[in-house]
């Protein structure tokens, strides 16, 4: 089983999106995927109550970040997600626990100013912590100045996915309707999702 850990420094970062929407890129691939819920807001996990009968299974856990003791180690899973809360750093002792079960850490990082200064200050944590890391820039908007100044500044941060994700209403839509946007006919972000989980789980050696 290979491990991927979603972690950023602000809210809204937006961890949670990226989750779900890879876990169904992934799904929907026919591998066994599940995601593991650390946000005491648990909006995963409610995603996860949404999710229609007759959809590509995904198998769903919550454990609150303070309560991870040990490294998860959930069984007859190919890959696992995990979703975590915005303040990592008042749990060190569980987050270390997490990034040690880490085979690739993903940061979605959005092109606004508030967001690359807070990426910036959470930088030297996420180094000491010796996994490999993407960077995935996300809630773009393709032809702004800022998006461009992001790329640049998110180069010089570490490796970025060759994958961006744009601003689309259809991410937070898909959420209402406990579905990924890969499992939905026409969007834009589906396919973009599934070329995320091509890439990363080559960088994986999946
Ligand atoms: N690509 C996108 N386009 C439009 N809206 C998006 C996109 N990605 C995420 N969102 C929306 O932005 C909001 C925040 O995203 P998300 O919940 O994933 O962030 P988060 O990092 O998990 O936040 P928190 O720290 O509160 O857990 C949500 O309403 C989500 O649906
Ligand atoms: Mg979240």
């Amino acid at each position: 089983m290979k491990t991927i850990l979603v972690v950023q420094g602000k809210g809204g970062g937006p961890k949670t999106a990226t989750v779900r929407n890879l876990a169904v890129a992934v799904a929907t691939a026919g591998l066994r995927v599940g995601t593991l819920d650390t946000d005491p807001q648990g909006s995963l996990t409610h995603w996860h109550s949404l999710r229609p009968a007759d959809v590509a299974p995904i198998a769903g856990e919550q454990r609150v970040l303070g309560e991870v003791t040990e490294r998860p180690t959930p069984q007859g899973l190919d890959l696992l997600v995990i979703d975590t809360p915005t303040a990592v750093e008042f749990f060190p002792e569980s987050t270390a626990l997490l990034f040690d079960a880490a085979d690739l850490v993903l940061v979605p990082v959005r092109p606004g100013p508030e967001d690359l200064v807070s990426m910036q200050a959470m930088l030297p944590y996420l180094h000491s912590r010796r996994r490999p890391m993407r960077l995935l820039l996300s809630q773009i908007q393709p032809r702004l100045r800022e998006t461009a100044d992001a790329r640049a500044i998110v180069a010089g941060m570490g490796t970025p996915a060759p994958v961006e994700i744009p601003l689309l209403q259809e991410v937070p839509r898909s959420f209402m309707a406990g579905l990924g946007t890969a499992e939905i006919p026409g969007t834009r972000t589906g396919p973009l999702f599934r070329d995320l989980w091509a890439y990363l789980s080559a960088e994986m050696g999946v």
